[in-house]
C-alpha cells in the first residue's frame, strides 16, 4: 500500500512518474502527488486519484528531469490535500514520499516542535522530512549522513524517496519493511515500490533490503546500509512484461484476471506435473523436502484470501500427507506466544510477498528455528527472498485489488505440495496420487468451461444486487471457498456477507434467514453432499433464496436451488479450484451492477505493507 515512483535522467520526469503512479494506483488511491526539481522544488498534490493530479498538471504543468511521486493509502491523517505526499521540510528544500508507518512520530514531532519547527500536516511522514532537515542544518555532515542519522532515530517501517534542492542531481531512497527497487536504464534511473512502473523502461533491477539505502543519479547508484556500510547488490532481470499489466480490452483488471485463470493455472502447473511417471517436481523446495517430510507439524500463516488458501491446504495436507497443520492469521500469530520450534515448518502464503503481518510471522518462526517455506506470486518480493525455500505461483501480475487468480494458483501449488509430500511420506496411495495429478492437469480446461457460462452468472447477479446481506455456506474443502466468496462480495460490492461451515448455520446465523436473504451454498464435495442437502432444506424451510455452486450432475442440489452455477465434476480436494470461479464472477457482476469501483474498492489497497 502506497506507491512510490522516482525518476532521474534526461527526460521530463513528470510523464514518467505519472504513468508509473497510474500503474501503482492499486496500492492506494486516497491522494496522489509529485515533486520535481528544476532549480526549485515544484510540488503538485491533492486528494483523490492520479487523474486529479493529471488534471492539475495539465492546467499548470511543472518541469524537471528528476522527481518523485506518490499514491497514498492513508494511515495517519485524513486523505486530504495537506496530508498528501510529497511532504516538505520547513524550508521547502527537502521533499520526500513515504510508504510505511513511523511509529515514534509523535515523540519526534514534539521534540522538533520544541526546537521551533512548525508542521503543516497530520502525517507521520512530515516528521521525517523535518528531522532530516533539522540534522542537516546543524552542518555537521553531508546530506546523505543527515538522512542516515535521521533514519537511525526512526522507529517503524518505510520506503522513502527523498530530494534535496542542494543536491539537484541526486535522489536518496531507503527501505525498512516497505518494498523498494531500483531500475537501471541507459543514462537514467528509476525507483519504485514494485516493478510495474519500471518494466516498460528497463528489465534490470536491484531490490533493496531492509536497512539499506541508495544514492541514485542518472548515471548509476550506490547502495549502502543506513549505518554507512558499502554494499554490492545483485542485478536481477525482470520476467514481467508490459502486456501483463494492462487491461487489454477488459473493463476491469479483476475481470481480466478472472478470465486469465486457465492460463495462470497452466503456467503454475507447467513443468511441475509429470504425467508419464505420475510425480511432481517442485524445484523451489527440492532441497528442503526431506525436512518437510520429517516435520512434526506444518504451521501456515497468511492474511485475507491467502489465508483462505491456507485453510484449503489444511484439509489437503491432513488428507494426503497425514501431516498435522495449523492455519494462523499472520497478524495474530506474530503477537501470540506461539509454540513453534525447529521441528516445525512455517509455510507463509502471500500474493504480493510484502504483507507486513505475514512477513512478521515469518520472522518469528525463523527466530525460533523453524524451516520457512513461501508460496508467493511476486518474483523477487521480500517473502520470496527471505524464506528458506519456496514455490512461485506464476499467476502473473495481479492488479485488481480483489485477489482472484492469486487464490486459484496458490491452491494449485498447495495441492501439488500435498501430493508430493504424501508420496514422500508414503501416506497417499499411488493410484490415487496418479488420479489427482491427471485431474489437476485437467483443471485449466474445466475453468475455461465455467468461464464460457459467465453470462448466466451475469444475468443472475442482476436479481441479487439488491441484497444488503449474503450468507455463504460450504463444507470441508469448500468451507474456505465459502469464506473466500463472502470476502470477494463484501470487499468489492460493500454488501455484508458471511461465510460459514454449513453445519454451523444452525448455531446462530440461521436466525438471519428470511425471504430476502440469498444463501450461496458451495455444494461440490461428494462426501458431504447429503449433509449439504439437509442444510439447503433448512434454509428453504425459512424461505431463504438458494444459489448453489455444485457439480453439473448433482441434480438434487440443482433442483433445490433457485439458481445454480454448475461446475464440471472433479475430485473433492480439487473442487475449490473450480468453485472459486463462479463465486468471483458473482461478486464481480453484483459490484458492477451496484456501480462500485471494482478494481479500487473504497478503503482498500493491494499489498498491505503496514500493520
Ligand atoms: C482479498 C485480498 C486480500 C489479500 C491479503 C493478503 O481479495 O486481496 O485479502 O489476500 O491482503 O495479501 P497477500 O496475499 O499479498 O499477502
Amino acid at each position: 500500500m502506497c506507491g512510490i515512483v522516482g525518476y532521474v535522467g534526461e527526460k521530463q520526469a513528470s510523464d514518467i512518474i505519472i504513468k508509473g503512479l497510474e500503474r501503482l494506483e492499486y496500492r492506494g488511491y486516497d491522494s496522489a502527488g509529485i515533486a520535481l526539481m528544476n532549480g526549485q522544488m515544484d510540488i503538485k498534490k491533492g486528494e483523490g486519484k492520479v487523474q486529479n493530479l493529471k488534471d492539475k498538471l495539465k492546467a499548470d504543468p511543472i518541469k524537471g528531469v528528476i522527481g518523485i511521486g506518490h499514491t497514498r493509502w492513508a494511515t495517519h491523517g485524513a486523505p486530504n490535500d495537506i496530508n498528501s505526499h510529497p511532504h516538505v521540510s520547513e524550508s521547502g528544500k527537502i521533499a520526500l514520499v513515504h510508504n510505511g508507518i513511523i511509529e515514534n512520530y509523535s515523540s519526534l514531532k514534539k521534540e522538533l516542535e520544541n526546537k521551533g519547527r512548525t508542521f503543516k500536516s497530520e502525517t507521520d511522514t512530515e516528521v521525517v522530512a523535518q528531522l532530516i532537515e533539522e540534522i542537516y542544518e546543524q552542518g555537521n555532515g553531508t546530506f546523505e549522513q543527515a538522512v542516515q542519522l535521521a533514519l537511525q532515530q526512526v522507529v517503524g517501517t518505510y520506503g522513502l524517496a527523498i530530494l534535496n534542492i542542494e543536491e539537484p542531481d541526486q535522489m536518496i531512497v531507503a527501505r525498512k519493511g516497505s518494498p523498494l527497487l531500483l531500475g537501471i536504464g541507459d543514462g537514467e534511473m528509476f525507483v519504485a515500490s514494485d516493478a510495474s512502473p519500471i518494466v516498460e523502461h528497463t528489465k534490470q533491477v536491484v531490490y533493496l533490503d531492509d536497512g539499506e539505502m541508495a544514492i541514485v543519479n542518472k548515471d548509476g547508484y550506490d547502495v549502502k546500509t543506513i549505518e554507512d556500510e558499502e554494499l554490492t547488490k545483485e542485478v536481477h532481470e525482470l520476467a514481467m512484461s508490459v502486456e501483463e499489466i494492462e487491461k487489454r480490452g477488459y473493463p476491469h483488471f479483476m475481470l481480466k484476471e478472472i478470465f486469465e485463470q486457465p492460463r495462470a493455472i497452466s503456467d503454475c502447473l507447467r513443468g511441475r506435473l509429470n504425467l508419464e511417471d505420475d510425480t511432481i517436481h517442485l524445484g523451489g523446495i527440492a532441497d528442503q523436502i526431506d525436512k518437510l517430510v520429517d516435520a512434526d507439524r506444518l504451521i501456515i500463516a497468511a492474511c485475507g484470501t491467502s489465508w483462505h488458501a491456507g485453510l484449503v491446504a489444511e484439509y489437503l495436507f491432513e488428507h494426503l500427507a497425514k501431516l498435522p497443520v495449523e492455519v494462523e492469521y499472520a497478524s495474530e500469530f506474530r503477537y501470540r506466544e506461539a509454540l513453534i520450534d525447529e521441528d516445525d515448518v512455517m509455510l507463509v502464503i502471500s500474493q504480493s510477498g510484502e504483507t507486513a503481518d505475514t512477513l512478521a510471522a515469518l520472522r518469528t518462526a525463523q527466530e525460533r528455528g523453524a524451516l520457512s517455506l513461501g508460496v508467493c506470486n511476486v518474483v523477487g518480493s521480500t517473502i520470496a527472498r527471505d524464506t528458506d525455500a519456496g514455490v512461485y505461483t506464476h499467476a502473473g501480475p495481479e492488479i485488481g485489488v480483489a485477489s482472484t487468480k492469486a487464490f486459484t494458483t496458490q491452491v494449485s501449488v498447495l495441492v501439488m505440495m500435498a501430493i508430493l509430500l504424501g508420496q514422500k511420506r508414503g501416506t497417499i496411495d499411488q493410484e490415487y496420487a496418479k488420479k489427482l495429478i491427471h485431474e489437476l492437469n485437467e483443471i485449466p480446461g474445466k475453468v475455461e468451461e465455467i468461464l464460457e457460462h459467465s453470462d448466466s452468472i451475469k444475468d443472475m447477479a442482476k436479481l441479487f444486487s439488491y441484497a444488503p446481506n449474503f450468507l455463504y455456506l460450504g463444507r470441508t474443502y469448500n468451507f474456505p471457498a465459502a469464506l473466500e466468496g463472502a470476502l470477494k462480495l463484501k470487499e468489492i460490492s460493500y454488501i455484508h456477507a458471511e461465510g460459514y461451515p454449513a453445519a454451523e448455520m444452525k448455531h446462530g446465523p440461521i436466525a438471519l434467514i428470511d425471504e430476502m436473504m440469498p444463501v450461496v451454498v458451495v455444494a461440490a464435495t461428494d462426501h458431504t453432499n447429503d449433509k449439504m442437502i439437509s442444510n439447503i432444506e433448512e434454509v428453504k424451510a425459512r424461505e431463504g433464496r438458494i444459489i448453489s455452486i455444485t457439480g453439473e450432475e448433482n441434480e438434487e442440489v440443482i433442483n433445490l436451488s433457485e439458481f445454480s452455477c454448475p461446475i464440471p465434476e472433479t475430485e473433492d480436494c480439487l473442487s475449490p479450484l473450480l468453485t472459486a470461479i463462479p463465486l468471483q464472477l458473482l461478486s464481480y457482476y453484483i459490484a458492477v451492477n451496484r456501480g462500485c469501483n471494482v478494481d479500487q474498492p473504497r478503503n482498500l489497497a493491494k499489498s498491505v505493507t503496514v500493520e
